[in-house]
């Protein structure tokens, strides 16, 4: 029988180069999106698809994202004194939100590496891998897609999106059988091909529900690399070993990890947000820009 998901393994322990000096001392996964940081956007969403374990692989200078879902008795106590009712609630909501377990990485050796940490958290259950800089603006959510494919096959997904030819070098691409012009049965996964060499215009993006055989396979993988373990090598042979299907999601996808990236989400989530402050007035400053 088909096994539930109830745990998200969710890498956060990179250097986050793309993003300096910004990144120097503060997490990318903590950098604000409107009201809230990009790291709670990617469990929130989890959460509202049942996901109960939160098992997050940090690293050294990543202690803000451990104290961001932590208890914090003294600022619940503030709050309260001063009749701070509202932010109160959010403040205990946020870290009731799920069972938080964090792991090390002990160097940031890829975030291939970073999954394997997670190995004695998962143990022998399928899993979802979401990178920590990634958020997905749909409806249904991201997360809620691929769950559904889950359930309808039983076996590893990869989410993929279709991407501009002169673009495919900068990804992971996947070949395969089309199955329906969303899904893929994946043969082979190439790394960062030339725009003459892909295979297919699909590009993995990290949004994995994984069986858990991934980590012996990672862990082989480990033993031969000499330094970052690709997660791709790693997929390439689950997909020899077994069934891997690549779901194309649709939804709107910003990479926080850059500053163009997180820009753009910056704009679209403001626009989204209802709050008449942010959203409205916000809205009637854009539109008075001369550009
Ligand atoms: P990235 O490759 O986007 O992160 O990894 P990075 O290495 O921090 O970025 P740059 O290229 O230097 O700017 C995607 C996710 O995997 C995590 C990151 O924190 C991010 O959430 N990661 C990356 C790890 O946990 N460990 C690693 O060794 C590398």
């Amino acid at each position: 029988m088909q096994k539930q998901i109830r745990k998200a393994v969710i890498p956060v322990a990179g250097m986050g180069t793309r993003f300096l000096p910004a990144t120097k001392a503060l997490p990318k996964e903590m950098l604000t999106v409107v009201d809230k940081p990009v790291i709670q956007y990617i469990v929130e969403e989890l959460v509202a698809s049942g996901i109960e374990q939160i098992i997050l692989v940090t690293g050294y200078y990543k202690r803000a994202i451990e104290d961001h879902f932590d208890r914090s008795f003294e600022l619940e106590y503030r709050l309260k004194e001063k009749g701070k009712e509202e932010a109160l609630s959010e403040i205990r909501r946020l870290s009731s939100l799920a069972k938080f377990i964090f792991v090390r990485q002990p160097e940031p050796l890829g975030p291939g590496h970073a999954v394997l940490m997670a190995k004695e958290v998962v143990n022998h259950e399928p899993f979802i891998v979401v990178f920590g800089d990634e958020i997905v603006d749909a409806d249904p959510t991201r997360t809620a897609q691929m769950l559904s494919i889950y359930r309808e096959y039983g076996k590893s997904v990869l989410s993929v999106r279709q991407v501009e030819r002169q673009e495919i070098s900068k990804y992971g691409v996947v070949a395969g059988k089309q199955i329906s012009p969303d899904l893929m049965r994946v043969e082979r996964l190439v790394e960062k091909p030339t725009p003459e060499e892909a295979p297919s215009d699909y590009a993995i993006f990290a949004h994995y529900i994984l069986d858990p055989k991934i980590f012996d396979i990672l862990e082989a993988t480990a033993a031969g690399a000499g330094g970052e373990i690709q997660i791709t090598d790693a997929l390439n042979t689950l997909a020899k070993e077994d069934e891997l299907y690549a779901y194309a999601f649709s939804g709107e996808l910003y990479d926080t990890g850059t500053k163009l990236g997180f820009l753009k989400a910056t704009v679209a989530y403001a626009l989204k947000n209802n709050d008449e402050e942010v959203g409205t007035a916000f809205r009637e400053y854009l539109k008075k820009l001369d550009l």
